[in-house]
C-alpha cells in the first residue's frame, strides 16, 4: 500500500497521470506562444459573448463588429511560430472557424434586427459555428 502511494506521488511529481489522462494533442506551445494564443481564445469568446447579447436585443451593429473582430483579421494575427507547431489537422478546423465568423457578420448585415426569424437564424448560425470551438478544445491542448 505504502510503495503504491509513493509511487503515485512520483507520477504526480513528473506530471505522468496527467499526460496519460490527456491524451489530446499536444502543440507544445511556448510560455510566451501560449501567452498570445489564449489570449487570442479569449478574444473569441468575447465575440460570442457580443454576438448573442446582439441577437437577443436585436442589435446587428452589435453582431458585425464582433464576427468582424474573431474573422480574418484574428486569423491574419496568429504568430507564425504558433502556425508552425499546429499541424494540418488543427488549421482544418482553425481556418473556417474565423471564415464562419465573417459569413455570420455578412448574413447579419442582410438581416431584419426587428425580425424574430432573422435573429433565430443568426443564432442557430452561431451554434453551428461554436461546433468548432468544441471540436478543436476537444482535440487539441496548447501543453
Ligand atoms: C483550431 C483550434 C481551436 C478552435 C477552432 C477554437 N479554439 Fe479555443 N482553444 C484551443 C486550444 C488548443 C486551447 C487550449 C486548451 C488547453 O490547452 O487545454 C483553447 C483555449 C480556449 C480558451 C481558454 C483561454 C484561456 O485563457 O485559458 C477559451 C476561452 C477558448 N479557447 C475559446 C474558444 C472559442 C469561443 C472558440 C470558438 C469560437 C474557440 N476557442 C475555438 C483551440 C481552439
Amino acid at each position: 500500500m505504502k510503495r503504491i502511494s509513493l509511487l503515485l506521488l512520483l507520477m504526480s511529481v513528473f506530471g505522468i497521470t496527467q499526460a496519460s489522462i490527456d491524451n489530446r494533442y499536444h502543440l507544445g506551445l511556448s510560455d510566451e506562444e501560449k501567452v498570445e494564443f489564449l489570449s487570442e481564445m479569449r478574444q473569441m469568446l468575447n465575440s460570442i459573448q457580443q454576438i448573442t447579447l446582439g441577437i437577443g436585443t436585436g442589435n446587428k451593429a452589435m453582431i458585425i463588429k464582433a464576427a468582424h473582430y474573431a474573422g480574418n483579421r484574428m486569423a491574419r494575427a496568429t504568430p507564425q511560430s504558433v502556425k508552425d507547431k499546429t499541424p494540418v489537422s488543427f488549421e482544418q478546423i482553425g481556418g473556417p472557424t474565423h471564415m464562419m465568423f465573417e459569413e455570420l457578420a455578412i448574413n447579419a448585415a442582410e438581416m431584419d434586427e426587428d425580425d424574430a426569424d432573422d435573429m433565430k437564424y443568426l443564432l442557430e448560425l452561431t451554434a453551428k459555428l461554436m461546433r468548432n470551438c468544441l471540436a478543436c478544445h476537444q482535440a487539441f491542448t496548447v501543453n
